[in-house]
This record gives C-alpha cells, sequence and structure tokens, in this order.
C-alpha cells in the first residue's frame, strides 16, 4: 500500500526516485509525485501510474540531490491530482509523504482549522504535515522535534518522509505499523529511505530496518534513530541479499510470467539445506527449536490474507494427514474481530509472502496477547512479521513483483510441507520408511513443475478459446479444494472475469445453477483421492452442457474421456499435488488476461501488499 523513496547525497536525486517509484509500483499505482530539493521545494505530482508522471515532469526543473518520491494506493481521497503525494504545509516549507492511515485525522484537522490552516486535499497526510508546522511555529522546535511531538499526537499507521525548504539535505523518516529501510549508501552522506529495500539495492547493499515508533533523522551527513517518546536507538545494520537481476523481468514480457516459470527453482529454494535424507531430518530453526511443545500440541491455527489464507487451507489438510493436528484456518481479518478462544498452549502460523498485511499483523498481535506461540512463513527477508513472531521461517522464493501472487504460494505450500513432515515424523504419525518415501518425492517436485510448465503453449491455445467467458468455476476435492480457489482467485484478480472456488460435491448444493453451455468449469481431476467421486462431479456437468477443463494426472484415461480439455500434470504424492497442479491455472489466467488487455503485473484497485486494516 503506497510506496515511498527518498534519497540525499551526492547523486542527481530524480533518476533514483524514478527508478525507485517504478520498483514499487507493485504497492500501489493509483497516483505518483516527487518533491524536490533545489534552491526551493519543488513538487510534482500526478493521477496515474509512475511513467505518467515521469512524462509530465520531462522539461521541468528536476535537478537536485534531496528529494522523496510516493506512489499512492488512495485509501482517503479519490485518487487525483489533488490527492495525490508529496502533500505541503501551509507555509510551502514542509512536505511529506506517507503510507499508512491517520486515524484521528479528523479532530486533528478541525482543530488546524480553528487555528486558521487551510488545506488543499482530501487526505488524512496533508493533516499531519500541518500538524507538523504548527507545532514548529508555535514551540519553536527543530525540525526533527516537532516531527516528533506531532506522531506522539497521531493515532493510526504511517510510514513517513518529511522534507523541509529550510533545511535542504535533511531527510526525516518515521513508522508505525508501515514498513521502512533507510540505504545507508557508500558514498559519505548518502542515505536512502525507502517501503522496502527494492529501489536500494542498486546503490548499496547495507541497510537499517526501522521499527515501530522509530524516527530516522539523516542531518549533516548522519543518521540518528530516536523513538517516538525520545529514546536514542542504536541502528542494527543488515546486509541485503536480493540480487538486482531477480528484480528484473529478464526477458518475459511480465513479472507474472517470470514468477510462474522461476517455480522449479524457487521451490527447490524453498526446501534446499532444509532436508536431511540420512538422518529423516528437517532442519528448520524455527520450528525446530518448538519441536517438543508441537509433539503434544491440541490444535494449530493458521491466519493469512488472499493466497496466503489459501496456502494456510492447504497446510490444514497437510498438518491434519501427515501430522494428525487439528488446524483451523482464519482470514486475519476476521480472527481480530471477534473474541477468538485461544491461550497459551495453542501455536499459530502467520502466512505472509509480504510479511507486512496489516490484517495479519493484527491477527497475531491478537494471538500474542492471549499467549499463544506463533510462528510466522514469509517471502520479504526482515518484513515486519517475521520480527513480532516467536520463531518462523522464510520462503526463499525470491522477490516477487507481479501483484497476483505465484511463486510465493508454492513456496508457502513447500513450507507447510518441511513443517508438516517434521512434526508428523516427530509425533511418530510419519514411520521412516514413509518419511524416507515422502521425502524422495518431494524432492522430484522441482522437475515435475518444469514438465508442467512445458504445457504452457497448450494452456494458450486455451486461453484463447475462453477468453470471452463471463463466469468460470473451479471445483477441487479435498486438497483440491484449495487449488480450486486460488486458480479462481488470480483469474478474478487478473482478468476481471467472475469466478469461483467449490468443493466439487458442493457444486450441487447451489452452482450447478449456473451452469449452461457458457459456463467452463475447470476440475482438479487427479487420481489419487476422490478420484471417482469427482468424475461423477464431472458427469454432472457435462450433464448440464457445461464445459470441462479438466486437471489430470498423466496417463488418465476417464476423464479423458468425457472431459473438453485436459492439462496433464505428473504423479505425485496427494499432499504434494497443489504445487503442480497450481501451475496450470497460473498460466491459464495468465493467458486470459494478456488476451484481454489487463495490465497483468498491476491489475486495477488491487495492491501487493496491503498495509491498511
Ligand atoms: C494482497 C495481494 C494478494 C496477497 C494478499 C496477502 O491482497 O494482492 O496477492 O495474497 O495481499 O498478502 P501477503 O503479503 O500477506 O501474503
Amino acid at each position: 500500500m503506497c510506496g515511498i523513496v527518498a534519497y540525499t547525497g551526492p547523486r542527481e536525486v530524480y533518476p533514483i526516485l524514478i527508478k525507485g517509484l517504478k520498483r514499487l509500483e507493485y504497492r500501489g499505482y493509483d497516483s505518483a509525485g516527487i518533491a524536490l530539493i533545489n534552491n526551493g521545494m519543488n513538487v510534482y505530482k500526478k493521477a496515474g501510474k509512475v511513467a505518467d508522471l515521469d512524462e509530465s515532469v520531462q522539461g521541468k526543473d528536476l535537478g537536485g540531490h534531496t528529494g522523496m518520491g510516493h506512489t499512492r494506493w488512495a485509501t482517503h481521497g479519490e485518487p487525483n491530482d489533488r490527492n495525490a503525494h508529496p502533500h505541503t504545509s501551509q507555509a510551502g516549507d514542509l512536505a511529506i509523504i506517507h503510507n499508512g492511515i491517520i486515524e484521528n485525522y479528523a479532530s486533528l484537522k478541525e482543530a488546524l482549522i480553528e487555528r486558521g490552516h487551510e488545506f488543499k486535499s482530501d487526505t488524512d497526510t496533508e493533516v499531519l504535515i500541518h500538524l507538523i508546522e504548527n507545532i514548529q511555529k508555535n514551540t519553536g522546535e527543530s525540525l526533527e522535534e516537532s516531527v516528533r511531538l506531532a506522531l506522539s499526537e497521531v493515532v493510526g499507521a504511517y510510514a513517513i518522509v518529511i522534507l523541509s525548504k529550510s533545511n535542504p539535505g535533511v531527510l526525516i523518516g518515521a513508522r508505525k505499523g508501515s514498513p521502512m529501510v533507510v540505504g545507508l549508501g557508500e558514498g559519505e552522506g548518502e542515505f536512502f529511505i525507502a517501503s522496502d529495500a527494492t529501489p536500494i539495492v542498486e546503490y548499496t547493499r547495507n541497510v537499517v530496518y526501522l521499527n515501530d515508533s522509530e524516527i530516522a533523522i539523516i542531518k549533516d551527513g548522519e543518521l540518528t534513530i530516536k523513538t517516538v517518546s525520545n529514546e536514542t536507538q542504536t541502528p542494527y545494520i543488515h546486509e541485503l541479499e536480493i540480487s538486482l537481476e531477480a528484480l528484473e523481468k529478464g526477458g518475459y514480457p511480465h513479472f507474472m510470467l517470470k514468477e510462474i516459470f522461476e517455480q522449479p527453482k524457487s521451490i527447490l529454494d524453498s526446501f534446499r539445506g532444509r532436508i536431511h535424507h540420512e538422518h529423516l531430518k528437517i532442519v528448520m530453526a524455527g520450528i525446530n527449536q518448538y519441536e517438543e511443545k508441537l509433539k503434544n500440541i491440541k490444535r494449530i491455527l493458521i491466519v493469512g490474507c488472499g493466497t496466503s489464507w489459501h496456502a494456510g487451507l492447504v497446510g490444514e489438510y497437510l498438518m491434519e494427514e501427515l501430522a494428525r493436528i487439528p488446524v483451523e484456518v482464519e482470514y486475519a481479518s476476521e480472527f481480530r474481530y471477534r473474541n477468538p478462544i485461544i491461550g497459551e498452549d495453542d501455536f499459530v502460523i502467520a502466512i505472509s509472502q509480504s510479511g507486512e498485511t496489516a490484517d495479519t499483523l493484527a491477527a497475531i498481535a491478537l494471538a500474542k496477547e492471549k499467549g499463544a506461540t506463533i510462528f510466522g512463513i514469509c517471502n520479504v527477508v526482515g518484513s515486519s512479521i517475521p520480527r513480532t513472531t516467536h520463531a518462523g521461517a522464510y520462503t526463499h522464493a525470491g522477490p516477487e513483483i507481479g501483484v497476483a501472487s505465484t511463486k510465493a504460494f508454492t513456496a508457502q505450500v513447500t513450507a507447510l510441507i518441511l513443517m508438516s513432515l517434521s512434526i508428523g515424523h516427530k509425533r511418530g504419525v510419519i514411520t521412516d520408511n514413509r518419511m524416507r518415501e515422502l521425502l524422495t518425492e518431494l524432492e522430484t517436485i522441482p522437475a515435475k513443475v518444469e514438465k508442467t510448465l512445458k504445457s504452457d503453449d497448450y494452456i494458450k491455445g486455451l486461453a484463447e478459446k475462453f477468453m470471452y467467458a463471463k463466469n468460470f468455476l473451479y471445483l477441487g476435492r479435498g486438497v483440491g479444494f484449495p487449488v480450486a480457489l486460488e486458480g479462481a482467485l488470480k483469474l478474478k484478480e487478473i482478468s476481471y472475469i467472475h469466478a469461483e472456488g467449490y468443493p466439487a460435491a458442493e457444486m450441487k448444493h447451489g452452482p450447478i445453477a449456473l451452469i449452461d453451455e457458457e459456463m467452463p468449469v475447470v476440475v482438479i481431476a487427479t487420481q489419487r483421492n476422490h478420484y471417482e467421486k469427482v468424475v461423477s462431479n464431472i458427469q454432472e456437468v457435462k450433464a448440464r452442457k457445461g464445459t470441462i477443463i479438466a486437471i489430470v494426472t498423466e496417463g488418465d484415461k476417464v476423464v479423458k474421456g468425457i472431459a473438453d480439455y485436459v492439462i496433464e500434470i505428473p504423479d505425485t504424492e496427494e499432499a504434494f499435488m497443489p504445487l503442480i497442479a497450481t501451475i496450470p491455472l497460473q498460466l491459464l489466467s495468465y493467458h486470459i488476461a494478456v488476451l484481454r488487455g489487463c495490465n497483468v503485473d498491476q491489475p486495477r484497485n488491487l495492491a501487493k501488499s496491503v498495509t491498511v486494516e
């Protein structure tokens, strides 16, 4: 939700900002803007994409060595030029960019209006910069102290950067609930601030992740970190591991396609080094340290949102099947708004690609407060969730830039497989022989995914046939059900075709009424479990003239005989099937969306990292 980038140092600032904003655009793309210090403050902002901003500023004064940029996902106020960030103070000396929500903005605004402040936008953000200005004027305090005092009055979530015309070369960043990272440049006095490391990695590998309620003050070529309650902090410098190539499209037309095709590698990376075959051991430091507790655990709760919630549903199947532990899977947003029964004996798994989803963070906070042990499965290293959980495992899928999640999903499922195998073996549910068999099979998955990707041309042909469909139904049973849900979500997200995922047997309790010759039905009909039942469900659709696209196991004969189209995937253990069966569904959505002319990597109204509740 909203991307932030700022710079001060010896280089020209504009190219750094515009390139950084393009990298951050996955976080929001309703409008974009920049502020540059160059004998005064130049602010340029515009509704639309970063490219529109770049085009509109050509020929303007873009010089300067200190500045900041923002790409917006609108929360308060329509995404027009006026509401685009940066926002300036009454006198125009100060400018702010903000990611998050100021919840008490209405009362603050009212008080400021009474003191003569006039507002130019409908945003909550503008209120904050007026508040800082007002405090500075009334107290005569320094800029950084005024920012600190203002933040102590603010309720809500924020990652902000402030620039001041009369303090050129000074950058002030602060965060609470929204991510922020400070990059320490190689040159003297060179600093970056950003929502994540993607705009920074090109220039430096040394970063400091700000914690909640911390303020980064960059002044006189030095970085100082203070808390909102005025305690000075010692910065902890991390070294970035992401590579620049991972942030580029590498010859693919879209990030999404690149990320789909990366899955043989990303799945491998998520179990690489973690399987110790000889000792039948899975090494996941986080989980190993809780093994004793997990041996006798009564239940596990899984929380997540969107695709991560779907991975959680696969996790439920895995944990119950392989470790015989009862599991409940909850939307993080729902979990926190009831009064969940949870306590010290519970183990919560929070799943999140970005590690920043506000609802998931809030669910973690609630579960923690009630004494539960929290384990995180996240992709973005150094993000908020891994820093707030008791233990966890990174998925190591590499940066996922396409807004629709693909490789992160299969990596999350891989991490859940490893956890289930480890716990199941420790609890004696999985015998040594079975463990050996399962580990050997797991290691074949990357090659099987590679083989599945070879159906790309065939799937593109299918996409041409179905690109004008108005609705799609996706059906699956058992572990195939979350796969169906994920297939439907992918199609909705990027092609704007209405799609529903349903447990195949539930179809007859409602959705069957929708079936006619206009309705393509995608069925996960792989062979291991429930096969005959799924065949019956396919017959039910065919009897009502629906068109069947079936995902079948190589060598299948029965479904091939009745389905209209089949996509073959290699056979595997039922528990590992989602890792393979999801791939054709990702490709189908991708090709349909491209054929319909949709912006696959940046679908309308969505954002990759949802940092508002
Ligand atoms: C957004 C994204 C989805 C993602 C969900 C959860 O809605 O568009 O692709 O699944 O957030 O994100 P997380 O980063 O927590 O996995």
